[in-house]
């Protein structure tokens, strides 16, 4: 089974997050790997996809949405889940932090299996003004949480597994 990790990140956070569901998912035993969504030409190659994006004021990256959009038709005949990155607390691992709207109304035109938010990372390496001055003020670092991404990824090898089995 070939899974193929897509995810839309501006500061690299959410790059690292691909990084590891595809990490977890090669322990599993599943061919993965994790790509930039915009520099993906086609899905035909691969039995699933898991798609990420980073949230900027409530918005879903823009190559997740647009990733989603051109590859509508292929994605609609394989399963695929959706994470989001962003809140710089613990709240996405206290509570089940809802998608925001762009990301529900892609679960929705793709049915994908489901949606989870992970806990974001911002450095003084980030981008931008406002970016660095939320570090500057300390409401930065790093809330990624590698047990909960790599326990979501064993997750969606067990279910990739029992498709394959009921095939
Ligand atoms: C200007 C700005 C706006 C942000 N807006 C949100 C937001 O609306 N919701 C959220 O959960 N996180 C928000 N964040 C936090 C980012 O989502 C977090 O840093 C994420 O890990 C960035 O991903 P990336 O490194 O892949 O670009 C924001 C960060 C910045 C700098």
């Amino acid at each position: 089974m070939r899974v193929l990790v897509a995810y839309g990140s501006k500061n690299w956070s959410t790059a690292g997050i691909a990084d590891m569901i595809a990490e977890a998912l090669a322990a599993e035993g599943l061919e993965a790997e994790a790509r930039p969504a915009d520099e993906v030409r086609a899905v035909a190659g691969y039995d699933a996809v898991v798609l990420g994006g980073a949230l900027y004021n409530n918005r879903w990256h823009h190559a997740a949405r647009r990733f989603a959009r051109r590859h509508a038709a292929p994605l609609a005949g394989k399963p695929v889940w959706l994470f989001s990155s962003g809140p710089l607390d613990d709240s996405a691992d206290r509570t089940q932090v809802p998608a925001v709207r762009q990301a529900d109304a892609v679960r929705h035109a793709l049915g994908a299996r489901e949606h989870v938010t992970f806990g974001g990372c911002l450095t003084d390496q980030a981008k931008g003004f406002i970016a660095r001055s939320i570090v500057r003020n300390g409401r930065g670092g790093d809330f990624r949480n590698p047990e909960r991404i790599a326990e979501w990824s064993r997750k969606i090898a067990a279910e990739l597994r029992h498709t394959a089995e009921s095939r």
